[in-house]
């Protein structure tokens, strides 16, 4: 066994993934001529997935949503990201998908979740692996449609929709814009979490945390500007989910070994691994470890602590949490052995 076998093997919870980000391209290449979704002109399907930055990315992120239409179709992108993450040995995952965009283009809500929840379910039956989602407000939107999609959640509820989130461009939409939309989640007993200080300032951590009351804190690598801001996350142990690869590529010049997830780790910040966009910035679960090892030194001890964190910041129930953190320790412990052994 070597490093990336290692990391392939290693348990693994994921807690930011976008469901629509995780569309295969030959996929989207079939449902959008399934739906007579026009594309912009591509040799290969995976060529469609290439943007200079976030703005970019997310325009061809709508349009890969404007090809996903029916039941069925849900049902087959949430059961292949599921696959391929199995096949990683994620365990668990709680997955973003944005309600909006495809209720904007005539998709009924219930069409949406419905299919989402056969795919969640036989992902489940043939993989063993678990997922639950989370419903994303558009921070480009006014907050009143933030607002009214959080009403459409509630009033829809799905044992497998579990929280609200808050994505698209940061920049010019800070989180306080949506203060009633969490608000109205918090009532309803959903959980909290946000994208915060992307591509912002450390205030809107401290927004996110202080105002809307979120758990935990996606991305969040402008941080470490604020040394008492840091200071405050190591200690009340707010667990950030950071995702290197489609940062780099929209944020960082591509340059993963100046990446801040190694200065937020050596704060003392508790980080936890994922792949955001899997298909769409050419990653997977696996992939990012690797990189993390590479360019920013860290070692196969940091990755067990960074999955441990991973079930800390879940929303599973606490015993499921203290169990899988015994059972997953363990696992890693002796494949950790294995390695050092094998090494020599
Ligand atoms: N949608 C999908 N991935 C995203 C990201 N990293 N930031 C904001 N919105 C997103
Ligand atoms: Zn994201």
């Amino acid at each position: 066994m070597d490093l990336h076998d290692f990391l392939r093997r290693i348990p693994k919870v994921e807690l930011h993934v976008h469901l629509e980000g995780s569309v295969k391209a030959s996929t989207f290449v079939e449902l959008a001529r399934k739906h007579g979704v026009k594309l912009p002109p591509h040799d290969k399907p995976e060529d469609l997935y290439d943007y200079p930055d976030i703005y970019r990315f997310l325009q061809i992120y709508d349009l890969v949503a404007r090809a996903v239409r029916d039941r069925d179709d849900f049902r087959r992108i949430t059961y292949e990201t599921l696959q391929e993450a199995a096949e990683h040995n994620v365990r668990y995952r709680e997955m973003f998908w944005s309600p909006k965009v495809h209720m904007d283009l005539g998709v009924p809500y219930d069409t949406a979740i419905d299919g989402i929840r056969d795919g969640i379910r036989d992902a489940e039956r043939d993989y063993g692996i678990r997922c639950k989602m989370i419903a994303g407000i558009n921070r480009m939107e006014p907050p009143e449609k933030g607002f009214e999609m959080v009403k459409t959640v509630i009033e829809n509820p799905r044992d497998e929709l579990i929280g609200i989130g808050m994505d698209y461009a940061e920049a010019d939409n800070p989180p306080e814009k949506f203060w009633k939309a969490y608000r109205l989640a918090a009532q309803h007993g959903l959980h909290l979490t946000a994208h915060a200080s992307e591509d912002a300032p450390p205030r809107n951590v401290e927004t996110c945390l202080d105002l809307l009351g979120c758990e935990r804190i996606d991305h969040g690598y402008h941080v470490i500007e604020d040394e008492a801001l840091t200071r405050r996350c190591a200690e009340e142990g707010v667990v950030f989910t950071v995702c290197p690869i489609s940062t780099a590529w929209v944020y960082f010049g591509n340059n993963l070994a100046n990446h801040p997830i190694k200065e937020m780790a050596r704060r003392g910040l508790k980080i936890m691994v994922n792949c955001d966009d899997p298909p769409m910035f050419k990653t997977n679960p696996t992939k990012e470890y690797i990189v993390m090892a590479e360019y920013m030194g860290f070692s196969p001890a940091d990755f067990r602590e960074f999955v441990l964190n991973g079930i800390d910041g879940s929303w599973l129930d606490d015993p499921t949490k203290r169990r899988w953190r015994r059972e997953w320790a363990w696992e890693i412990d002796k494949l950790m052995a294995q390695l050092e052994k094998e090494a020599g």
